[in-house]
């Protein structure tokens, strides 16, 4: 008995998303999730090992006869409640100094992300604060930034570098992700992107130049010797930044290192970046806004995951992807907050509200789109984004009576959600 580290008992609902092991759920299949109810008392019961792996999921009846509580056993009596998977955050940025406040103002005056970049502002602000700052600071504000994100209940979040884009402030942003990834309870899968945007007063092929003869080289050999563990290669594929022949070639250049390719893509521009990263086999393609007929074809011929991120269209006034589009193609649909300095929103319960109401989804649709798919999005969801034995026992305790209220309510999930647990350990209890 000493090999359980935590009892989840007598839960009213156990959120699965599915019951089987899949890696990812596309098109019309978002529509099902699988749940395991309380019948006549008998609640469902979960139990973690003291590997963190899910060893039980089933009846507290039947729990109760293979798996006994011991002193150093942690009991949570989840009676009347939810046990929902741990929430997967598939996109964010959260390394950064300065804040944007005051560009914020400027947006809502009217002014649009692309003039408040091209002004100097918005990336090159960040980058400018990010530069400056010692790798101690940054990991303090990161540090915060990952709490709170426990504290909503993402138990897995992609971090991406991207506000240095030089060698030396993109390793010091990697450095600071892979100290999280080693210290904190979260799950981290590390990303590098080095072409977010062009150097104040530098050209695109220059720029293209450095991220793939200077940057990645420095990654690679840093990786080699186990200083950094990196599991991706991001690019911002745009108009004015990296066009789609640079950001193919850095694309192209990260995979053959070994990373996954997973990309900013047809956000403010039809760029037919979705084209282009099919073409490479990316892991998934974020944004969207602008993805054509053809992109969604061939995303999905290709198998590749489309992220979508609701706060970022709210925020900056966007037209909203074609999510219902995407999926009605048979496409699997991902979703992470994309929380950035641009962005401030790093809440996947807010997300996913956002999801359902903005981008039409409906509520199974969203809550696989932030677990299991977005799991898959980082190339995780074999160990996560669903509950089932053998998986990480990473989970969302809320006091309701069914799953979907944390959807239905819109903020203050701090009164909702009453445990937070990674691998088998709580993290965070109201
Ligand atoms: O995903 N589009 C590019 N990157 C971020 C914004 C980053 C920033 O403005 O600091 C995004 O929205
Ligand atoms: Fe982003």
């Amino acid at each position: 008995m000493s090999d359980v580290r935590l009892i989840v008992k007598n839960a009213r609902q156990v959120v699965q998303v599915r019951k089987y092991p899949v890696l990812k759920v596309c098109g019309e299949g978002m529509q099902r999730v699988d749940t395991l109810q309380e019948e006549g008392g008998d609640g469902i019961s979960v139990v973690s090992n003291s590997c963190g792996k899910i060893i039980f999921i089933g009846k507290e009846s039947e729990r109760k006869q293979k798996y006994i509580e011991s002193e150093s056993t942690r009991i949570i009596d989840a009676s009347g409640k939810c046990v929902l998977p741990g929430f997967v955050d598939a996109h964010t940025h959260p390394v950064w100094a300065g804040d944007r406040v005051h560009e914020f103002a400027m947006k809502l005056a009217g002014a649009t992300y692309m003039d408040v970049h091209k002004a100097g502002g918005g990336i090159h602000f960040t980058v400018e604060h990010t530069r400056k700052a010692s790798e101690e600071e940054l990991y303090h504000g990161l540090k915060q930034r990952l709490n709170s994100m426990l504290k909503t209940g993402t138990t897995l979040v992609e971090c991406k570098s991207g506000y240095g884009l030089n060698k030396e402030t993109e390793v010091k942003m990697l450095k600071v992700i892979e100290r999280a990834r080693r210290e904190m309870p979260i799950g981290i899968s590390s990303t590098f992107c080095g072409a977010h945007a062009v150097p104040k007063g530098g050209h695109p092929e220059d720029a293209t130049i450095d991220v793939i003869s200077v940057q990645l080289p420095c990654i690679l050999d840093m990786m080699k010797k186990k200083e950094l563990a990196v599991d991706n290669i991001d690019v911002f594929c745009e108009q004015g930044v990296f066009d789609i022949d640079q950001s193919r070639r850095i694309l192209t250049e990260g995979k053959n290192m070994g990373l996954q390719i997973n990309f900013h893509g047809d956000e403010l521009h039809p760029l037919e970046g979705a084209k282009m990263g099919a073409e490479l086999g990316a892991l998934a393609i974020s944004h969207l806004e602008e993805i054509s007929d053809s992109g969604i074809s061939a995303m999905v011929e290709a198998g590749s995951i489309g992220v979508v991120l609701p706060t970022t269209a709210y925020i900056l006034r966007l037209k909203p992807p074609p999510v219902r589009k995407m999926i009605e193609s048979g496409m699997a649909v991902a979703l992470g907050s994309d929380f950035n300095p641009n962005a401030f929103c790093s809440s996947m319960p807010l997300v996913i509200h956002l999801a359902c109401v903005l981008l039409r989804m409906s509520m199974p649709e969203a809550l696989i789109a932030a677990t299991l798919n977005s799991a898959a999005a980082l190339g995780k969801s074999n160990t996560h984004g669903s509950l089932i034995e053998g998986k990480c026992a990473n989970m969302v305790i809320i006091d309701a009576p069914r799953w979907e209220h944390i959807i239905y309510q819109l903020g203050f999930h701090d009164n909702l959600i009453d445990f937070v647990v990674c691998d088998g350990n709580v993290v965070y209890e109201k």
